[in-house]
């Protein structure tokens, strides 16, 4: 495996296995690797010919008051677990080379992210988008893989690449847990030992809801009551939302009929966590 570490040497090289008719999956990611990211990159193994693992914490798709800074970094980690899924090339781009002096473009995909982590995060799909649209252009991939962890991510990004006539077929896959259920997170780094403990409230109120699903339940408020209610059984967690949308466009729905999202975001302390579900009811 080797690291790149400039966009022009990344481009140059993209350019050279286009030329060549490879297929390139592209996973993009902030790095601090985890099986989730992994399972990301063993699906591009299986699917091209090059595997392009992108790390990069992106500074524009952080709020002021969020945790740019302090978010877990661990290239050298990274490296060896990045190799042993596979990866043929990381790239660890400077933030001063992704956003040069005098950068005023940005990506901004309406409507989609108007709802959950978009209306309690401003900005943040602005620098999501911008960010992915840059990696694409610079590694001009066929594929790239992303976790139905950030679901709300994907539905953006699969808006934008329509919207944009990007020529990428973007993949999503289903999200890694640990045996608790609880989704992996690098931020679950954050969570002191009882917050971690606390924190499979998550997985469980969306399981529970689901179960409510298989046995025929799609009114939306039943759902989310089954959620809210296992959520706070945990005394550390400060529901953020609880929300049940449409699976394309995200916007809130009372009643299941197509593809929907059930999506949490809970606060343990100042660390805040997703997770989702998806809940699909068959069209006849
Ligand atoms: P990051 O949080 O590092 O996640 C990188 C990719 O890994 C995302 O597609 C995310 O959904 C996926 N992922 C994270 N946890 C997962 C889990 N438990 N199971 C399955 N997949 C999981 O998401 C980002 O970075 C950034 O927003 C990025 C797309 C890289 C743009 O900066």
């Amino acid at each position: 495996m080797k690291t790149i570490e400039t966009v022009a040497e990344m481009m140059s090289l993209a350019k050279s296995w286009r030329r060549e008719g490879k297929t390139v999956g592209l996973v993009p990611t902030m790095g601090y690797l985890h099986q989730g990211h992994l399972s990301l990159a063993a699906a591009a193994r299986l699917d091209c010919d090059i595997v392009v693992m992108s790390i990069f914490v992106n500074p524009t798709q952080f709020g002021p008051n969020e945790d740019y800074e302090a978010y877990p970094r661990d290239l050298g980690h990274d490296q060896a677990l990045a190799e042993g899924a596979g990866v043929d090339y990381l790239f660890a781009p400077q933030p001063a080379d992704m956003y040069p002096k005098g950068y005023s473009t940005f990506v901004n995909v309406e409507g989609v992210t108007d709802y959950l982590c978009g209306a309690k995060r401003p900005g943040h799909f602005r620098g999501v988008a911008t960010v992915v649209s840059k990696l694409f252009h610079i590694v001009q991939p066929e594929k790239a893989y992303f976790g139905q962890k950030d679901g709300q991510q994907v539905a953006v990004l699969r808006r934008m690449v329509r919207d944009l006539n990007m020529p990428v077929e973007i993949i999503a896959r289903p999200i890694v847990r640990e045996a608790d259920g609880v989704a992996l997170s690098s931020r679950n780094v954050y969570l002191t030992e009882e917050q971690r403990q606390q924190a499979v409230v998550l997985s469980q109120g969306l399981a529970k809801a689901r179960e409510l699903f298989v046995q025929g339940e799609r009114n939306g408020n039943v759902l989310k009551k089954a959620v809210t209610d296992t959520i706070q059984t945990a005394p550390l967690a400060n529901i953020d939302y609880v929300q049940l949308v449409d699976g394309d466009t995200m916007a809130p729905i009372q009643q299941i009929t197509g593809t929907a999202m059930l999506a949490v975001a809970v606060y343990f302390g100042e660390t805040r966590l997703i997770d989702n579900t998806l809940l699909e009811v068959e069209s006849e």
